[in-house]
């Protein structure tokens, strides 16, 4: 039986999705399974955009039937000739013998290479800005060479303004009855897939993808139509941004992956170490054991963090297997701008860390911190100090860490220093407020920070007079901002907004001790830049205070980007309690809280989030 979605009035999802597919292309572990997006176009002409895998063309084709009806098809578009999207062309020209098929050249030829049936008579060929009149839709086609191979092309309707953008803006996994990415939580429960897609599939192509991004961003974008995952219709630009980011070979996040191959667990063991020390320094970590993850998981991680570590043993007087393959894969996918370390172990003739070393030579703009740490055998006690060193050398390289200081690693003083580009981070977002008075430490949650003037670089921020933050910054005029991102959990804004810093101390859970250059703590965790400032002024508000700070120091964390209040109330805040048949009362829109009552005094606080009455509505 068909299962088809309507995506416009116009436009009709036919596609399919596998479940059952262990291993996509043959190579990548699929375990959401995932979806084969063909689109039906019914204007004066039928136009169909691409086929499916050949596992799904049974539903595909009682789709494609229903979406018709009894109409014929005139056109079909082929934008890639990958057989997951073109296996059941032969079989659709047998059904619909007058069916047109629009391609470039390049499509033609491997129409010709892949079926055994004749092709070239019932071509239409375009070209760049080559455009096609379906009636009350004009399509407009781009060609997008080397977006997955070299014949793909994309195309554009400039009636509905969607892009139907082949492989790209795809992700793995099946749909399971949603259609829109804004149907789902696709930053929590999908951004690692598209990730791991984008980095698996196209990540060796990010130049191309740049260039088509390029292309695409001179029209407007209402909807964008993939062959995999998720339809874009909203919060296109946060989509589009990742992949700006992607394709660019700029790290998402700051922090360490260390990938390691051990056979007996010393290997290991030298990794855990030095993922310890790195946690002690308030440094993000991930680790994969590469004889057990899937190499497609690492590669998307290793895209993602801006330092690597690659600690192998010795095997065969080369690189151990796994590790080889890894190296291979993501050499092949071009990683670079990455600062990477490398442990090696053996334990007659150690040579894992030169041999990785001459393969990620090929690689662009690859930091190789220091010399390998070399194991033999096991770690000893006395090389524990190697370890350190390490530790200490790629905190080094980390934005911001002039005043971080450990029990066993006090850094070196520096001059605080303003990096520009972390002011960009400042949107009409959320942030965490930090504040020193003596040895107490706060901090609280704020949502307006606005840079005021560029040269000195200051900013006006709002605090809330109810905060204890405000007091401790009133007696010494300065604080921290650590701009969060859209990462950022509700635990974290549960934690420094919807509590006192009066009687609970926000930090004593925290256990790393990161402090500006100023004495003040910071958040890491889930933040991309973090904003030192000292006061020069202050003025009443009504419910808040204002205060214009300079500037004293910045620093980008990561390239997440910043949440944003709209971000925060879809996606973070959890969504209000449903009241109790026949309740009367109010419920603060901020957190959630309901006031049982049938009045709400004008200066009524909400016990949890401190927010006035003018922010609470009947129920
Ligand atoms: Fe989904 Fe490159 O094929």
């Amino acid at each position: 039986m068909h299962c088809i979605k309507k995506i416009t009035a116009d436009l009709t999802w036919v596609g399919a999705n596998d479940r059952r597919l262990a291993m996509f292309e043959g190579v990548y572990s699929v375990p959401g399974g995932v979806s084969y997006n063909s689109y039906l176009l019914t204007d004066e002409k039928t136009v169909l955009f691409d086929t499916v895998d050949k596992a799904v063309q049974h539903r595909f084709f009682e789709n494609l039937a229903e979406a018709l009806g009894d109409r014929p098809l005139d056109y079909l578009v082929v934008q890639h000739m990958e057989p997951d999207h073109s296996a059941a062309i032969k079989e659709l020209a047998t059904l619909y013998p007058k069916m047109k098929i629009v391609c470039n050249t390049k499509t033609q030829t491997m129409l010709n290479q892949f079926f055994d049936m004749e092709i070239d008579s019932r071509v239409h060929i375009v070209k760049e800005k080559d455009t096609l009149h379906t009636g009350k839709h004009t399509l407009h086609f781009i060609m997008a060479p080397m977006v997955h191979w070299p014949e793909v092309m994309v195309t554009y309707d400039s009636t509905d303004k969607i892009l139907f953008s082949a492989d790209a803006f795809g992700a793995f996994g099946a749909l399971n009855g949603a259609m829109f990415a804004d149907e789902v939580d696709f930053a929590k429960d999908y951004m690692d897939e598209a990730r791991r897609y984008y980095t698996n599939i196209v990540g060796k192509y990010g130049t191309q993808v740049q260039a088509l991004l390029k292309k695409a961003s001179v029209v407007e974008i209402d909807m964008i139509c993939p062959l995999h995952g998720f339809v874009w219709r909203k919060n296109i630009q946060e989509f589009v941004a990742k992949y700006l980011l992607w394709g660019s070979y700029e790290p998402e996040e700051y922090g360490v992956m260390i990938a390691y191959a051990s056979i007996y667990g010393n290997t290991e063991n030298a990794a855990e170490i030095l993922s310890s020390q790195l946690r002690d320094r308030g440094i993000k970590t991930v680790m994969f054991d590469v004889s057990v993850t899937p190499a497609s998981e690492i590669v998307s991680a290793a895209f993602r963090w801006s330092h690597l570590v690659f600690a192998s043993a010795t095997y065969n007087a080369g690189i151990f297997v796994t590790m080889e393959s890894l190296i291979n894969d993501l050499v092949a996918h071009n990683i670079q701008n990455r600062t990477v370390a490398l442990i090696e172990n053996g334990s007659w003739a150690p040579a894992s860390g030169g041999l990785i070393l001459d393969k990620l030579e090929k690689c662009k703009n690859i930091n190789i911190l220091g010399s390998t740490l070399r194991i033999k055998s096991s770690v000893k006690a006395a090389q524990l100090s190697e370890i350190t060193a390490m530790a200490d050398a790629l905190l080094a390289t980390f934005p911001g860490t002039a005043s971080r200081k450990t029990q066993d690693s006090p850094n070196v003083a520096e001059e605080p220093v303003i990096d520009l580009p972390t002011m960009t981070k400042l949107t009409y977002g959320l942030f965490v407020l930090t504040a020193r008075d003596g040895d107490k430490d706060n901090g609280c949650i704020i949502d307006t920070v606005l840079q005021t003037c560029d040269s000195p670089i200051r900013i006006t921020i709002a605090v809330r007079k109810v905060n204890y933050t405000l007091n401790m910054i009133l007696k010494t005029g300065e604080f921290n901002l650590s701009i969060l991102t859209e990462s950022a959990p509700f635990r974290i804004f549960e934690h420094f907004g919807l509590q006192s810093g009066k009687n609970t101390d926000k930090f004593a859970d925290i256990n790393d001790e990161n402090r500006t250059a100023n004495g003040i703590r910071y958040l890491l965790e889930h933040t991309n830049g973090i904003i030192s400032a000292k006061v020069i002024e202050s003025c009443d508000c009504g419910t808040h205070k204002l205060f214009i700070a300079d500037v004293v120091q910045a620093f980008t964390v990561s390239n997440e980007p910043s949440v944003t209040y709209q971000y925060y109330s879809d996606h973070i805040k959890p969504k209000a309690t449903l009241p109790k048949e026949g309740m009367s009362g109010f419920v603060c829109k901020i957190c959630g809280y309901i006031h049982e009552s049938d009045t709400l005094p004008d200066d009524f606080i909400c016990p949890l989030c401190k927010h006035g009455a003018a922010d609470f509505e009947k129920l």
